[in-house]
């Protein structure tokens, strides 16, 4: 099977069935290194052993499979994206990135090219289990150090842990970066955003990802009796902690191109009758100037110290991520465009405001993405979507892309980025 519209069918066929693979009766959730991660890799490496790869998932627990070269090739292209997912996820963010992946060696029927490519599932992108995303990415571009092994899930587990009962071996990580050979990153991902949908448009160019804080805020009041304690006598965790919310969405929504979002909060002791003694809530705010993204994380800091002060209560305040934004390589990006067009579309360049993989890889070797339409902009949720044409469509941009680099001397010829 070699057509773009057939693949594009069975692409989103294997996105559904991957989805089948959860933690959760009834919803998608798969977390690094959950037991429905090795359903997912025994079913890819299932498509893929008919195209004569092996699968090997490498310490961080991320699935790697290599498409040799025509000849003795010295470089790869790796085309990859994440196999983890958010609670109640989608069937298509992450996953369809390696799916199409995989369609686009099929289309190749054989055929070898002057490079090698190399398909990566990453074990971690969400950063949901650990709080800190891109466990697998930074093991590629060796920044999987002591400080994340020694991360706590909710159950106390360590990520070093959770590799070990996985039946990795944590003093394998070294071995899974990514040596020199390599000599581009490609990923094919939703926008998970309402743009190109907007425009009318497939297939978009990422120029650039926006940068990403996550903070984690501790509100601690005094617990008491709901029924009994009047209101000028409470320090109550929960009202603070809502405050600061409104005061985050008031400030988000008058700064142009910022998010500021609290998307989860956790009450103690959390009874009806009970003021809650202690909140935990977690902040997301991006933007793609590092210093808009950096001065909000003050200023929201100083909102909610100046909250907790008024109402006698302390808070206390841990960041799990400061990711810079990053710029996607303008000759891979620049093919990109070129493909989409070769496919028969108008390229959209746009900045992402979802964090990727590539923002990582991009720190090692030239990276660029091809965003597919994301139908009513609704992504991290069940309703995610991806229409067939538009996988197709990706899919023939993809094989244009791979034949354009093929060709392209300076696209195999540039230096490793140490
Ligand atoms: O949160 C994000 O930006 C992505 O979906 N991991
Ligand atoms: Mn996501
Ligand atoms: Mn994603």
């Amino acid at each position: 099977m070699t057509d773009p519209a057939q693949l594009a069918e069975q692409v989103i066929a294997r996105c559904r069935k991957l989805a089948s693979f959860s933690e959760d009766a009834g919803s998608l959730r798969r977390t690094f290194l959950s037991p429905p991660m090795r359903d997912v890799h025994q079913e890819i490496a299932s498509w893929l052993e008919p195209l004569g790869m092996k699968v090997h998932i490498d310490a961080a627990g991320n699935l790697r499979a290599v498409y040799a070269a025509q000849g003795p090739s010295s470089r790869r292209l790796i085309i990859g994206s994440h196999l983890d997912t958010v609670p109640n996820a989608g069937a298509f963010d992450g996953i369809l990135g390696v799916v199409i992946a995989i369609a686009l060696l099929e289309a190749l029927a054989g055929e070898r090219l002057s490079y090698a490519i190399e398909i990566v599932g990453f074990s971690e992108e969400e950063g949901v289990r650990f709080g800190t995303p891109f466990i697998g990415s930074r093991a590629l571009v060796g920044r999987l150090d002591e400080s994340l092994l020694n991360a706590r899930d909710s159950n106390g587990i360590t990520v070093r842990r959770a590799i070990t009962d996985f039946g990795l071996e944590p003093k394998e990580i070294p071995q899974a970066a990514i040596a020199d050979d390599v000599c581009g990153y490609l990923e094919f991902h939703i926008e998970q955003g309402p743009v190109l949908d907007s425009l009318g448009l497939p297939l978009g160019v990422v120029e650039a990802i926006a940068g990403q804080s996550r903070l984690g805020f501790t509100f601690t009041g005094r617990a008491n009796h709901a029924g009994t304690t009047p209101m000028n006598l409470r320090q109550d965790a929960m009202a603070a902690t809502a405050e600061w919310i409104t005061a985050v969405e008031r400030h988000a929504s008058t700064a142009p191109g910022l998010v500021a979002t609290v998307g989860s909060v956790h009450a103690s002791p959390g009874a009806v009758n009970v003021i809650a003694g202690q909140v935990r809530a977690t902040l997301d705010v991006r933007h793609k100037e590092d210093g808009d993204r950096l001065g909000t994380v003050s200023c929201l800091t100083g909102f909610a110290k100046a909250i907790a002060r008024r109402r006698m209560l302390i808070v206390s305040c841990t960041t799990n991520l400061n990711q810079p934004a990053v710029v996607m390589d303008p000759l891979l990006t620049n093919q990109v465009e070129e493909a989409i067009r070769k496919a028969g579309c108008t390229p959209h360049r746009m900045v992402s405001g979802a964090g990727h993989d590539a923002m990582i890889l991009a720190e090692k070797v030239p990276a660029a993405m091809v965003f597919l339409r994301t139908p009513g902009g609704i992504s991290h949720d069940p309703a995610e979507s991806v229409s067939m044409d538009d996988v197709a469509k990706a899919i023939e941009c993809g094989l244009h892309l791979l034949c354009q680099l093929s060709s392209s001397p300076k696209f195999q010829t540039r230096t490793f980025r140490a």
